[in-house]
């Protein structure tokens, strides 16, 4: 692995289909060996994007390179260091897993006893060995998503792109997934650029998120980095003595932008970054019996919303 290098990079990177913009002049980059996770609600623009930086979609403006090649005049040499699950599957129904996986080996050029080797280490990790006879027509749709994730890492790419990998997969597949991904990054070097709408899944498993909306990016950080963005508004009280006439009162606070109750837990959502100070004091006049004051703390799906909402 290259530490420090950069795998992805995109400037104005714009596309357009007719009246809709696709992707509306993204520019972000990724650094080599990252698990990059790639989100945003349907329609977003994300699988655009994929098939702009695999060079299978001209971009209408803006450029893009891949492993250090460009999208518009090197896709064969990207399409060759990389591995792409796109939204279809790209199966060969008719032909068993095992032929599957020996026909892609062979279109990248793996010599015949490695090829072997290596379907039968993917299949196994994957709990299909046992069943790579048989046509892939006959598979259900999470068995089917395995052998497609499989797939893109028979050759040992340097970068894969995953739209969508855990789409399908019963939680365990999912979870099993979800290690050989940070396996794959941490232990290999790959850089993974995946999406998914299962945002405790990146929280959980990325280095790196982008949020991307009606084709812009709305922001780019760790997980962490995002969910104190928005943390830093709102507090979480615990104690006793919280009624709704305080409740009320505190309403009426200028910063104060929504207040809840939850149990034991008063949380408190601030307009913006503001100092509590003032609203603890207020409190505890008032004989609540304050046990502990702390920040919010996000979630990445809070964080997420909250920044669509901002959007809109
Ligand atoms: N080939 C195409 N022709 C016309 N419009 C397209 C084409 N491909 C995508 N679009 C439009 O571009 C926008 C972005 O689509 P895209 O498939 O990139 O979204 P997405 O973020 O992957 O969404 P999802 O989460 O539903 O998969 C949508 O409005 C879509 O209708
Ligand atoms: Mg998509």
């Amino acid at each position: 692995m290259t530490s420090g290098t950069i795998s992805i990079s995109t400037n104005d990177l714009h596309c357009e289909f007719g009246e809709v913009h696709a992707v509306d002049g993204i520019t972000f980059e990724v650094q080599t060996g990252t698990l990059f996770g790639f989100l945003g609600p349907n329609g977003a623009g994300k699988t655009t994007t994929i098939r702009l930086l695999l060079g299978l979609l001209e971009p209408s403006s803006g450029s893009a390179q891949v492993l250090g090649y460009d999208t518009r005049t090197q896709a064969d040499q990207i399409r060759l260091h990389c591995g792409a699950l796109l939204e279809q599957n790209g199966l060969y129904e008719r032909l068993s897993a095992e032929e599957n996986l020996d026909l892609f080996g062979r279109i990248w050029h793996i010599p015949a006893e490695r090829r072997a080797q290596r379907i039968q280490e993917l299949l196994e990790k994957m709990d299909l060995y046992e069943r790579r006879k048989e046509t892939v027509n006959s598979w259900s749709r999470g068995m089917k998503q395995k052998l497609a994730v499989v797939r893109t890492l028979m050759h040992n790419p340097q970068l894969v792109f995953l739209d969508e990998p855990t789409d399908g997969l019963d939680p365990v597949a999912a979870a099993s997934l979800r290690e050989d991904l940070v396996d794959l990054a941490r232990q290999h070097g790959v850089t993974v650029f995946l999406t998914t709408h299962n945002l405790s899944e990146a929280e959980k498993i990325c280095d790196q998120v982008a949020v991307i909306n009606k084709g812009k990016l709305l922001t780019v950080g760790s997980p962490d980095e995002l969910r104190l963005q928005k943390s830093a508004h709102s507090i979480i009280v615990v104690g006793r003595g919280f009624n709704e006439a305080l409740l009320a009162e505190l309403r009426t606070f200028p910063d104060v932008e929504k207040v809840e109750l939850q149990d034991r837990h008063l949380v408190v959502y601030f307009k913006q970054e503001t100092d509590s100070g003032n609203l603890v004091q207020f409190l505890a006049a008032k004989d609540v019996m304050i046990d502990e004051v702390r920040k919010g703390k996000a979630s990445l799906e809070e964080a997420f919303l909250s920044l669509l909402e901002e959007q809109a």
